[in-house]
């Protein structure tokens, strides 16, 4: 049996180990493993693939990014505008199915978020024998509890929030971390409380920079006169609404901007020295934490489980410590949000947190 795998859509710490995971299970069962380059792309005539064997796969467990490249742009993307689906053509589709027939694939293993699972689920209901696996380091999808990559990106802003603690402390300043997560608050809300911050701003979650303002305030006249805020990418300003780029990530608006606007009204507010940081793509580079080296290898091993049972239009999904499947369509099309009124929430607000509502 030949299978083949693409990443699509943004990278991830924690891609390489599901190839290691999926070309290492493939070759127990004598199995072929196609990879193909740029995500779909790969896929368009004449085709742009490499046999991979355990061989090629020796040393990328602890690689950030993805030996096989990634796009979150080209022919396949299925998000325009807020998360709207976009059909991939029929004329396009065809063409990639000639190289899929040529190949002679009898699985394609589709590791990619809500954008590329959307692709794939289309894919799967023209006939193509799919099996997906969650990745996002926003953490955002539905049907799994867990996404390989949310830990790499957390840690990343843990050390970020380390490294602003100090220099926090020693200028009196409010400083702000913007991180991403696009329209969800995983990130901001786990890193926030991991790297101890003060303050943590939700898309999840209205807040009032005066009720954040009050709070700087109250903290200074209780002598602590440094405040860490952390906010969200896809936080909306109060009154008015997403703060965007220009430009356009994998089909959808780019965020980002939010942490300099919530630190200027801040100073105007309080009056306090405030200076916003950007954490950007330090979120998405380098090696995967064990955990998401774990999980990667773990998803890797459990797509090839599915192609050999046949089980397509299903995705890899983590339980409760279990990895096991779900239908494709489970996850996609509606976004895992951080329940405002939930356990991690009220978590963050009884050690002291403010989400400024
Ligand atoms: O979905 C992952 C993510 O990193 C988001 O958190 C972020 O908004 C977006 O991708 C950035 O995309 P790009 O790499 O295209 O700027």
């Amino acid at each position: 049996m030949r299978i083949g795998i693409l990443n699509s859509g943004g990278d991830c710490p924690g891609l390489n180990a599901v190839i290691h995971g999926v070309v290492g299970a493939a070759d127990q069962l004598g199995w072929e493993v196609i990879g193909f380059r740029d995500g779909f792309e790969g896929l368009l005539p004449p085709g742009d693939y490499k046999v991979l064997k355990p061989k090629d796969t020796i040393g990328i467990l602890k690689m950030g990014g993805t030996i096989l490249g990634t796009t979150n742009k080209g022919h396949f993307a299925a998000k325009v505008g807020k998360g709207d689906v976009a059909e991939v053509s029929e004329m396009i589709i065809a063409k990639a199915k000639r190289t899929m027939d040529q190949l002679g694939i009898e699985a394609l293993v589709i590791v990619g978020g809500d954008g590329s699972l959307t692709t794939g689920l289309q894919l799967y209901r023209a006939g193509w024998p799919i099996v997906g696996v969650p990745k996002t380091i926003d953490n955002d999808l539905s049907a799994t509890a867990m996404t390989f990559g949310f830990d790499s990106a957390v840690t990343t802003v843990v050390d970020g929030l380390d490294r602003l603690h100090t220099t926090a402390e020693s200028h009196k300043r409010v400083m702000v971390l913007e991180v991403m997560g696009r329209h969800a608050g995983w990130i901001a809300l786990w890193g926030g409380i991991a790297g101890g911050a003060n303050v943590i701003l939700l898309p999840e979650v209205p807040f009032s920079l005066e009720k954040v303002s009050d709070f700087i305030k109250q903290r200074d006249a209780q002598g602590h006169h440094s405040t860490l805020v952390v906010v969200a990418e896809g936080a909306k300003l109060p009154d008015g609404d997403l703060v965007t780029l220009s430009g356009n990530a994998g089909g959808e608006i780019r965020l980002g901007g939010i942490g300099e606007c919530v630190a200027k009204r801040l100073e105007a507010l309080t009056g306090k020295d405030t200076r916003a940081c950007t954490l950007g793509h330090l979120q998405r580079g380098g090696a995967p934490t064990a955990l998401d080296r774990i999980l990667g290898v773990r998803f890797g091993v459990m797509a090839v489980k599915l192609a050999q049972e046949g089980a397509f239009g299903r995705m890899v999904s983590y339980q409760a410590y279990h990895v096991d499947s779900v239908p494709i369509e489970e996850a996609v099309n509606k976004l895992r949000l951080v329940e405002p009124d939930g356990e991690l929430v009220q978590a963050a607000k009884a050690v002291g947190i403010c989400l400024g509502d």
